[in-house]
């Protein structure tokens, strides 16, 4: 069996980190080995994670991760944190995987510039659960017979950034396929306690309404991309993506009906 591919995980603490962390810790061909994050810097993952079988301590840095010989980062941070630490990755040679939303256009254009430079790959996925990939590619249909479209996010109260990457991502496909201006597709956000992550798309034509909605409840519903954009790095090298499309393995042929991966 080949080696199993070692994983640094920025924000192994939060809540998504967590739950992707978990998955990686499940699989058999990857192997966690170090977890960075912030305010838990020095402390024990396995005690705050309750998995006794993880003795790992929480690390600072890129440079402290490295003594670990990762090959990829995962990042589930903040963009403020996570640029410099992607591009001090990619530098010293490893791939990445990022859900952390919120880099502007330059600093999503200056991590491919530095990847393709590197030879190594990135993975920039604004919304990792095959649920909202799912929803792109019907929102896209959709729109080709409903051009009037307007998005509509809501988050936990604790999201930073507004809108969310997953829906200014819906609002250009939207855009693409109806040859508009992004600006032109109005996105609403909504912040409140008691939520996770929904996101629903309404299409209005004269007599009718179709809405295309997609709800997170529980962030193990990322962890199968997360999953199957490490797995997929070697085949991507010099090449940064911002879509499941390139991560994905192909549909299965009709009558074959399966349920979505769970990592
Ligand atoms: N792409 C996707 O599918 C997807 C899905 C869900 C969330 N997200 C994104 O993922 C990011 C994290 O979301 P979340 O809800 O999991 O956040 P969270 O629960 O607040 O966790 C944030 C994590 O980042 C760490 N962190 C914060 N600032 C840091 C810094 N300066 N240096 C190092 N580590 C730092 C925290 O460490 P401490 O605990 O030690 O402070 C914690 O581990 C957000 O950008 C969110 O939009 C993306």
């Amino acid at each position: 069996m080949a080696e199993p591919i070692r994983v640094a995980l920025a924000g192994a603490t939060g809540r998504t980190g967590s739950a992707v962390g978990r998955a990686i810790l499940a699989a058999d061909d990857l192997l966690l080995v170090a977890a960075l994050a912030k305010t838990h810097v020095g402390q024990h993952l396995g005690a705050l994670w309750g998995e006794e079988a993880v003795d790992l301590t929480v690390m600072a840095t890129v440079g402290d991760a490295a003594t670990q010989y990762p090959t990829v980062l995962v990042d589930f941070t903040d963009p403020e944190s996570a640029y410099p630490r992607l591009l001090d990755a990619v530098d010293r040679g490893w791939s990445i995987v990022v859900g952390t939303t919120g880099f502007s256009r330059i600093q999503r254009e200056e991590l491919a510039r530095r990847t393709e430079r590197q030879g190594v790959a990135a993975a920039l996925i604004a919304n990792f659960s095959v649920g909202a990939w799912l929803s792109e590619r019907m929102a896209m249909e959709a729109a080709k017979f409903f051009p009037d479209a307007e998005v509509v996010e809501a988050h936990h109260a604790a999201k930073r950034d507004r809108p969310s990457g997953t829906a200014l991502r819906m609002a250009s496909l939207l855009a693409t396929a109806t040859r508009r201006d992004p600006d032109s597709i109005p996105v609403h956000s909504v912040r409140l306690p008691g939520l996770v992550a929904h996101q629903t798309v309404m299409f209005g034509a004269a007599g009718q309404v179709l809405t295309i909605r997609h709800d997170v409840h529980d962030r193990s519903a990322y962890a199968a991309g997360v999953l199957a954009a490490i797995r997929r790095l070697p085949a991507l090298a010099g090449r940064m993506v911002e879509s499941l499309d390139d991560l994905m393995p192909p549909a299965n042929p009709p009558g074959d009906a399966r349920r979505p991966p769970s990592g």
